[in-house]
């Protein structure tokens, strides 16, 4: 009897060191958005919460922030999570939005349409 508590604990132990591997390495808890790209930050850091967003009116699914295009058409069921924003957005070439503004434009946007979330600077980026 109590070797098979034993054993049944040990494999709720196994399980939920793996569910936790997931949360800690996925990249999609909450946290300050970092992306790569400013190296040099001049305004103070801005705190993301995903997964209240994922309940957060307005979100549809993870594809509604990482999206994918083709020939400047949406493709509504891609999705681009795991890259930054900036892999596309440096906008060198003139011919996409510039980082700064793609991260704008998706927050504020949306937060003014939704009249939920911060829509001033300070209210998105905290002094540090
Ligand atoms: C409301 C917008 C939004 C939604 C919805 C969203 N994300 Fe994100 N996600 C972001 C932003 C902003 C970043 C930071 C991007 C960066 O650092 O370049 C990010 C970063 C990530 C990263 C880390 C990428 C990296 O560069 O390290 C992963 C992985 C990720 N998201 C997965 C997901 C998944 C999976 C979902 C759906 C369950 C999701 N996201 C939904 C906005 C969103
Ligand atoms: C795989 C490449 C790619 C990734 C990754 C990507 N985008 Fe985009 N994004 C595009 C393209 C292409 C367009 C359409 C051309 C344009 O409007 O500049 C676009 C359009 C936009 C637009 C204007 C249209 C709209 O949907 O509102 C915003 C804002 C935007 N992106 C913000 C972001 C943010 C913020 C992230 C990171 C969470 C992100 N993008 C990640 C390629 C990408
Ligand atoms: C598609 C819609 C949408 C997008 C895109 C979006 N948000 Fe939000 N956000 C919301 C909504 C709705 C709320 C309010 C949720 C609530 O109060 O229940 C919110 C709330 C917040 C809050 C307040 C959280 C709190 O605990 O009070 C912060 C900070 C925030 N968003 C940051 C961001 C940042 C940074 C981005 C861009 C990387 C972003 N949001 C993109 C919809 C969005
Ligand atoms: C809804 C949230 C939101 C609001 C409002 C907002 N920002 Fe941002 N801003 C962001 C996010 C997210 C990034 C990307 C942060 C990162 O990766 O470090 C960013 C990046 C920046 C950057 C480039 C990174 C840096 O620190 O140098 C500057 C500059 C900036 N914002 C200035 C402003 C100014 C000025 C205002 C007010 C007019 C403002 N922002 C309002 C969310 C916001």
């Amino acid at each position: 009897m109590l070797k098979k508590i034993t054993g049944i604990l040990f494999v709720l132990a196994i399980l939920g060191l793996i569910v936790f591997s997931i949360n800690a390495f996925s990249g999609i808890d909450e946290g300050t958005v970092t992306d790569p790209a400013f190296s040099r930050k001049t305004r103070g850091d801005v705190f993301f919460d995903h997964e209240m967003h994922m309940g957060a009116a307005g979100v549809v699914d993870c594809s509604t922030c990482h999206h994918v295009y083709e020939d400047g058409k949406l493709l509504e069921f891609e999705s681009s999570e795991g890259m930054s924003c900036s892999e596309c957005h440096l906008g060198k070439d003139g011919d996409i939005l510039p980082l700064i503004e793609a991260y704008h434009q998706q927050c504020r946007s949306c937060h003014i349409e939704e009249k939920a979330g911060p829509v001033t600077c300070a209210g998105c980026h905290k002094t540090p």
